[in-house]
This record gives C-alpha cells, structure tokens and sequence, in this order.
C-alpha cells in the first residue's frame, strides 16, 4: 500500500534529536547499518518524518532518496505518527465484499481525518491493512491490539466512544 506523510507538523524535541545523533555516529561508518539506524529512529520518534529522514541522510552520508526509499519499501518503516488508538481497517477480500470501505469512509468523516493520518491532538490515527486472519469475523478493525468484527457502519460510533 502506498505511504503518505505525515498530516501534522513534525515536533521532535531536543533530546529525542540527541539520541539520533548519537545512534548514527555510532554507526556512520558503515553504511550498511542504515536500516537498523532508521529502525533506531523510528523507537525514538515512533515514525519516521521527513525531518528524521534528513537527519539520518546527512549523517549516514546518503542520499535522501536512498533513506526515503527504504522507509517507503519495508511495511515495518511509518511515515505518520500513531495517534494514542490506532485504528486499523482491514480492506482485505472478506472484509471488504462484507462493506469495510463503508468502515473506513465512516471513520474518516467521524474523525475529520484522511487514511495514514492522525487527529491533531494526537488521539486517534487511522489506516487500512490487508487480511489480518480473522476473516470469520468480517468486516474486521483493530483499535490498537483490540479486535472488533461483524461490524456495520452504525458501529463504528460506538468504538470510537470506547476510546476516553
Ligand atoms: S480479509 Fe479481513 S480479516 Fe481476512
């Protein structure tokens, strides 16, 4: 699925940027420790903005096409923060003949927010998944580890109540 940047302006603090700086000095002599840099920015951060992305291409010495590239390649690497409930559609097959796109376009005008992006205040984060396992139970949704399945469109108001 294609990524998209990050909805809101990047925030990182001082300290988090120090930490950075000190994972990739540790390694900016090998050029073949970028991912598990970029793995190490992402705990540090919790997703991978572009202002991150520039940090590590300027200090591992690459290209910010390379760092970009591989954040957009690996399912492991988010360009979006996670708000505090991260609500996953899954618009695999079964969920979807079973309506989760009428999930997804709910939760998207509930929550005033397009798919891989985050609320404002952080709360809520939204995106659709491929077939999580549970297709017994379409349509399905996470919210964080929670599974929520048989689900129509009018209960979709209902979970999201449950989030306080
Ligand atoms: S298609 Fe949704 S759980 Fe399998």
């Amino acid at each position: 699925m294609l990524k998209k940047m990050s909805n809101l302006p990047f925030n990182g603090t001082k300290e988090q940027e120090e930490k950075l700086l000190a994972v990739i000095a540790e390694n900016k002599h090998d050029k073949s420790r970028l991912m598990a840099v970029m793995q190490e920015a992402q705990g540090i951060y919790g997703y991978l903005p572009l202002e991150v992305q520039k940090m590590i291409a300027d200090g591992m010495e690459v290209s910010l096409e390379k760092v970009y590239g591989v954040a957009t390649f690996y399912a492991q690497f988010s360009l979006a923060p996670q708000g505090q409930y991260h609500i996953s559609v899954c618009l695999g097959t079964a969920c979807y003949v079973k309506g989760a796109g009428l999930l997804y376009d709910k939760l998207q005008q509930l929550l005033g927010i397009g798919g891989d992006e985050c609320t404002p205040d952080r709360k809520f984060s939204l995106t659709a998944c491929r077939c999580i396992g549970a297709c017994g139970l379409a349509p399905v949704l996470t919210v964080n580890e929670e599974v929520y399945g048989r689900l129509s469109e009018n209960d979709v108001e209902g979970i999201l109540a449950k989030c306080e």
